[in-house]
């Protein structure tokens, strides 16, 4: 990957955006001095995006959006959600139960789902989120508690996955990404873990004290669930990764994916992210990995700057997730494209339902977004795990599960 946009040409924060990330650069400062100088990659992703009050995902800057960060499919069409409820419509159809949504956004995809769930009468008991932005679940109260009453008297928020088995659909449209990931790279001697230090110059006193508080990339020896994360990554690649290679790996992940699938009693777990099966992600061309950063539109790789400012992500490696499925006694049923899964779910005749016109125009070109190889439709893909569900699925009537596992 390479940064589509030089710090030149991000646009400046304004003066208490600058004065925000300076609290949060003093907070990272300090557990860096307590660590002795040095903090894992991991941690440190863990700070800007979550550190209670300063975190990019807990504080409030906008974030999602056309005046945020960044978009996602939720927000650059109400297709992408109509298709995601006509999948849950043919599960609930099934199982009965509810909806519990991960990480809902601006609301937008619960919005778009139940209404268009009510459209079918396929409403689900309730529909539950689990939100651990306390700013993001504020913004979603303020936009569904517009909704009719039927549908609004659904909705519910959790502070942590329910206690009582959920028969139904659980969802998490880019929340794998967002979890914080750990780097690596490989070095002459092995796998060296990639963390951060303190910039030489703004670590010494005197004078240059008064400098401002810059983070740099520093490397050591892996801790050893990193280390042994990178070894099963290296035995089940084809070939060996060259030297300088560096890339992420996220060990959060089988954690997460064990606690969902050990809630889900009957019915799908529905992921999308983006992401690839591991054999193409740790592929030795792409050398300098997979974390991106997102702030005001502009995609670039340097994670250290503009702290808590803007958004730090890394793609899904799906073998992972099939492997922790797997685990957690899950199917591993579906994996697909984008464009595939929301053909498979009707997303032309929903286009072509439109009156002819302005509004057919404007979903066209919303619909070539989500579906363009070049745009979202290769790159982001979907993955169905399920308990106790034979039904077919119309989304992956066209999935391709090679490579997978
Ligand atoms: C990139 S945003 C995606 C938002 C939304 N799903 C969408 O597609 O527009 C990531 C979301 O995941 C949430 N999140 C991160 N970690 C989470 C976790 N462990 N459980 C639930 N939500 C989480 C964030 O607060 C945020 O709402």
């Amino acid at each position: 990957m390479t940064a589509s946009a030089p710090h030149s040409i991000l646009p400046p924060p304004s003066t208490a955006e600058e004065a925000h990330s300076r609290r949060l650069t003093e907070l990272v400062q300090q557990e860096l001095a307590a660590a002795g100088g040095w903090l894992s990659f991991e941690r440190f992703m863990e700070l800007a995006l979550y550190a209670p009050g300063l975190g990019y995902y807990s504080a409030g800057s906008v974030k999602l959006g056309a005046g945020g960060d960044f978009v996602t499919a939720p927000e650059v069409s109400e297709l992408f959600s109509r298709c995601i409820a006509r999948q849950c419509g043919e599960v609930l159809a099934h199982t009965g139960g509810e909806i519990l949504e991960l990480g809902a956004g601006t609301g937008r995809m619960a919005e778009a789902v139940l209404k268009e769930l009510a459209a079918r009468n396929l409403l689900p008991e309730r529909y539950a989120i689990l939100e651990v932005s306390a700013d993001l679940a504020e913004r979603q109260r303020e936009r569904l508690m517009r909704l009719p009453e039927a549908l609004r008297e659904r909705l519910v928020w959790l502070e942590r996955l329910p206690q009582r088995p959920v028969h139904g659909v659980m969802l998490a449209n880019e929340v794998a990404d967002a979890l914080p990931c750990a780097r690596f790279r490989v070095g002459a001697a092995g796998i060296r873990e990639l963390g951060v230090a303190l910039e030489a110059c703004s670590s010494s006193s005197g004078a240059a004290a008064a400098s401002p508080i810059r983070f740099t990339e520093a490397e050591t020896a892996p801790g050893a669930s990193l280390g042994e994360a990178c070894e099963e990554i290296l035995i089940s690649l084809p070939g060996p990764l060259p030297g300088g290679y560096t890339s992420e790996v996220c060990t959060r992940v089988a954690p997460w994916i064990g606690s969902l699938g050990g809630c889900l009693a009957r019915g799908l777990l529905l992921l999308c992210d983006y992401g690839l099966p591991r054999r193409h992600y740790y592929h030795p061309q792409r050398i300098r990995g997979t974390l991106r950063c997102h702030y005001k539109q502009r995609a670039h790789d340097d994670p250290y700057i503009n702290l808590g400012l803007q958004d730090i992500s890394a793609w899904v490696d799906f073998t992972r997730v099939a492997e922790a499925a797997l685990a957690a006694g899950l199917e591993v049923r579906g994996f697909a494209t984008q464009a595939a899964f929301l053909l498979g779910c009707g997303i032309e005749p929903l286009v072509m339902q439109a009156a002819e016109g302005i509004e057919r125009t404007r979903l066209a070109g919303e619909a070539r977004r989500l579906l363009m190889p070049g745009e979202m439709g290769e790159a982001f893909k979907l993955m169905a795990l399920t308990r106790g569900l034979d039904i077919p699925l119309s989304g992956f009537a066209l999935q391709d599960l090679r490579d997978l596992l």
